[in-house]
């Protein structure tokens, strides 16, 4: 049995008592590919509820230093608690791209770099937070609770023609000026449930996927700024690699997907000056066992780096926009 099969059965078994388990996507395939040595320094840029962090720590026996990083109060909690006591771990409620940049400006450096992005099971189950579209709760979708803007105030306050621009850009959506039309229409909306329900309207029929799902995706990536941050954070990675060190990027949407996949593409390569070598020509995908076991694992792509060449202190990190 490997190590994901018996933590995603572990995992399984819990799934059901406590809303906070969170099973780490491709984990045979993100000890594979970073492949921890024992005295590896490692910085997981989303570290959410530690599954992965767990592993390769186990995997390697000892790692030092180990930068742990989320913008999620509730992960942050949660990995206090399982780290609590344990020698040389940083423990960062911050975004990535802030993280990245404090930790470029004190030269650090690390032989081991994840990235887990997206949404976590938590904030997937857990009504409150906003995020799922078939259970009750607030329009919030914030990952750090901190922030003022919620998808509330974007669906009451933006014109059409914004809302119609953010469906269209962050969710890809075909209905887009429709469905921005009937929110005009029918704001103010308080919940995810009632927003669900107008945007289905909007696709009438039966559909494998909830049609509102690339609304929440939109909504969700706007909230949270999420390809602004991925896009400007990628380059600060690769220099916050050590010599041989190896990063891997796990996306959840063909939008993430491109930028990770551009981002690696640029720094490697038949160039001179390439920083770069790709561990993984196409991204790895879950096998079906794994989507059986944890279907949110379904979209999931992996891509993975070495790194060949230290290009120095290439990118000057500018800060968040
Ligand atoms: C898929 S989960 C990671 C789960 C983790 N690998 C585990 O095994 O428990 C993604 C996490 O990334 C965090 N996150 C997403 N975007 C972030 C960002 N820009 N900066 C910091 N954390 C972020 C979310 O709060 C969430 O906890």
């Amino acid at each position: 049995m490997t190590l994901q099969t018996q933590t995603q059965a572990k995992m399984h078994q819990n799934k059901n008592q406590n809303n906070l388990q969170h099973i780490p996507v491709l984990l045979d395939e993100v000890l594979k590919y970073l492949d921890p040595q024992p005295g590896n320094s490692y910085l997981d840029l989303t570290a959410g509820y530690g599954g992965h962090a767990e592993a390769v720590l186990g995997c390697a026996g000892s790692l030092s230093p180990v930068v742990l990083v989320d913008r999620d109060q509730a992960a942050i909690a949660q990995l206090k608690q399982k780290f609590s006591g344990k020698n040389g771990v940083e423990i960062r409620n911050q975004d990535f791209l802030t993280a990245a940049g404090e930790l470029y400006a004190a030269k650090r450096q690390f032989d081991l770099i994840l990235a887990d992005l997206g949404t976590s099971s938590p904030h997937l189950n857990e009504g409150q937070r906003g995020f799922a579209i078939k259970t009750e709760g607030p329009l919030d979708m914030r990952m750090d609770q901190s922030q003022d803007l919620t998808a509330e105030t974007i669906v009451n306050t933006y014109s059409e023609a914004a809302l119609t621009d953010l469906l269209r850009r962050y969710g890809e959506e075909p209905k887009a000026a429709a469905i921005a039309r009937a929110i005009i229409n029918y704001r103010p909306f308080t919940s995810t449930t009632e927003l669900a329900l107008v945007v289905a309207r909007v696709w009438p029929g039966h559909y494998r996927v909830h049609p509102a799902t690339r609304t929440f995706q939109a909504l969700r990536i706007a909230v949270n700024d999420e390809l602004y941050l991925l896009e400007h954070s990628l380059p600060l990675w690769f220099d916050l690699l050590a010599p041989s060190g190896r990063i891997v990027v796990i996306s959840f949407h063909s939008l993430e997907d491109r930028l990770v996949k551009r981002a690696l593409q640029a720094e490697s390569g038949e160039r001179y000056d390439a920083q770069l070598k790709l561990l993984t020509k196409h991204p790895v995908t879950p096998s079906p066992s794994e989507v059986v076991h944890n279907p949110r694992a379904r979209s999931a792509k992996l891509r993975a780096a070495v790194k060949i060449n230290k290009k120095g202190n290439s990118h000057a990190y500018t800060g968040k926009k």
